[in-house]
């Protein structure tokens, strides 16, 4: 019976979009059939990586696409042209995302990624720069270098487990750069609720996951009829994002008081003054917190472990950025932050593995105003979507873009030809006002992390019984930060690095 209802009302629901939406009123852009009052029939909704499908959709029907799905007006793009011109040049237009429901009833909405525009939004993202920025980082550069150290050892120890041992030297260096907080274990409570509501955030972020999202009338239904399940959860998840903020604040408190050498990223807004009388800089600085390690995990990690696949997958690379290490740093040290300018190669490494995956694939916005570009009209009721894989897969601005070659990116080639070629992460970190504030961050970091594991390891597949190299698949998770679904690969010490460390 249920069911039935709940068709009912989604074929009200979509026949409203398409009559607000009608042809007379918009000229929309082009977009695939196979349209029904649901809108895209069945077959055609790409659900697997639907950033893929829509890179090929471009290709039919141009670089601004307009298609419905379930009674939502959906415009694609999938151009630099078109990002620049929305999201940079009319970033006021389309700064806010779309309405999402579930996170609403998680009250992630407190959080920067989830917030519309407005005076809190506005706070939030100066404060994240005036933490964030790149001399805010420098700070921290012997802590990042500390903590990849422990990766090392940990990796070195049980390489089967890189997986695990990246998501933990992550998740703990964002909470002792954040809080100044030292994880014990990987069973510490602060980090596994970290890890939780990063998890849930990420889950909640991705358009269309739950119900509720599409018919937003479903959140007055109660939790105990069929299909009100999304309300547990929702109620789950925001208590563990409470926990979460309790537990980050208490440890805010108990090092309120201490000295001026306490340089975690929320010192400065601790010793601001107005925290202990102000209910809203005490929420700030307490979502601020949760929003870096929430932000930060699932995205570096996402990025190390394409590093790691790449590694098994193309060994010429990883044998020209080892062979680049050694001859600038030699083998008596670790490289670190400071050989960066030296590591040209290293450089281009890094950019090519955002370009070949970037973290984030799909970004969406809701237009605050009906839009105008070139011949077609964006309706401020629509959903945008821009394609950034489909940017960083073009062969106009990356030629031959499906072959994993960071030399792309030296400046010049090896006739001396100057290479006219963009820095992919113009798109893989976001746009407009909504740039990734966690870039400088993430770059230390990812840099940091990459260039110790070459100098450390050699990444290599792992052999099956007749001893041939069994490649592990590339494929990618479908999540608002997608990364390699979990593979195996053979870790191990180079000849001469066990002086690095004692592992
Ligand atoms: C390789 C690592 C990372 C990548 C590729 C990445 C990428 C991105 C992208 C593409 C966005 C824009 C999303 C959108 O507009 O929908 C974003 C937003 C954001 N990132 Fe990152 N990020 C990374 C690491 C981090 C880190 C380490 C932090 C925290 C320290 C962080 C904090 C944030 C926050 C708070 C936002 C939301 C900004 C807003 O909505 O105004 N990110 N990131």
């Amino acid at each position: 019976m249920l069911s039935w209802i709940l068709a009912i009302v989604t074929a009200f629901v979509a026949l409203a979009v398409v009559l607000r939406d009608k042809p007379q009123q918009y000229n929309l852009p082009p977009g695939p059939q196979g349209l029904s009052f649901f809108g895209l029939i069945g077959s055609m909704l790409p659900t697997d990586r639907p950033w893929i499908a829509f890179t090929q959709w471009a290709k039919s029907y141009g670089d601004i696409i307009s298609f419905h799905i379930m009674g939502r007006r959906i415009i694609l793009i999938s151009s630099a042209e078109a990002i620049n011109e929305l999201f940079n040049k009319n970033s006021l237009n389309f700064v806010n995302k779309p309405p999402r429901i579930m996170a609403s009833l998680c009250d992630f909405t407190e959080t920067l990624p989830f917030m519309d525009n407005g005076p809190q939004f506005r706070k939030c993202r100066k404060q994240f720069h005036h933490e964030l920025n790149s001399a805010a980082i420098a700070k921290h550069t012997a802590v990042i270098e500390s903590e990849v150290q422990s990766l090392l050892q940990n990796i070195a120890r049980q390489p089967s487990k890189f997986e695990d041992d990246l998501y933990f030297a992550i998740g703990k260096t964002l909470l002792r750069l954040t809080l100044g907080y030292n994880v014990s274990d990987k069973n510490d409570r602060l980090l596994t609720y970290a890890e939780s509501v990063s998890t849930n955030a990420a889950i909640a972020m991705m358009p269309g996951v739950f119900l509720v999202d599409r018919m937003p009338f479903l959140r007055h239904m109660p939790s105990w009829l069929p299909g009100g399940g999304f309300k547990k959860v929702a109620a789950q998840w925001r208590q563990e994002l409470y926990e979460l903020v309790d537990k980050t604040f208490k440890s805010l408190e108990q090092q309120k008081g201490l000295d001026d050498a306490q340089e975690h990223l929320m010192a400065s807004m601790l010793r601001s003054g107005d925290f202990d009388d102000d209910p809203d800089a005490q929420r700030n600085i307490k979502f601020s917190a949760v929003t870096i390690y929430a932000a930060g995990i699932l995205t570096i990690q996402s990025f190390l472990l394409s590093f790691c696949l790449a590694m098994t997958h193309f060994p010429l690379v990883q044998r020209e950025a080892q062979a680049e290490i050694d001859s600038i740093v030699g083998r008596k040290r670790l490289p670190t932050l400071a050989d960066k300018e030296n590591l040209p190669y290293v450089q281009c490494l890094m950019k090519e593995l955002m370009r070949w995956n970037p973290v984030v694939p799909l970004l969406s916005r809701k237009p605050s105003e009906d839009f105008k570009y070139g011949q077609y009209d964006i309706p401020s009721s629509a959903t945008i979507i821009a394609n950034a894989w489909a940017i960083t897969r073009d062969p106009e601005l990356f030629p031959d873009p499906d072959k994993f070659e960071p030399k792309r990116f030296m400046p010049c080639d090896s006739g001396g030809k100057k290479h006219e070629i963009p820095d992919p992460t113009f798109w893989t970190f976001g746009f407009g006002r909504r740039v990734c504030p966690g870039q400088d961050l993430a770059e230390s970091f990812t840099f940091v992390a990459v260039v110790q594991l070459l100098a450390t390891f050699d990444i290599r597949p792992v052999m099956d019984e007749e001893g041939r190299p069994k490649l592990p698949k590339i494929i990618y998770t479908t999540e608002a930060a997608s990364r390699p679904m979990s593979f195996d690969c053979d870790i191990r010490l180079r000849p001469d690095a066990n002086g690095f460390f004692t592992a």
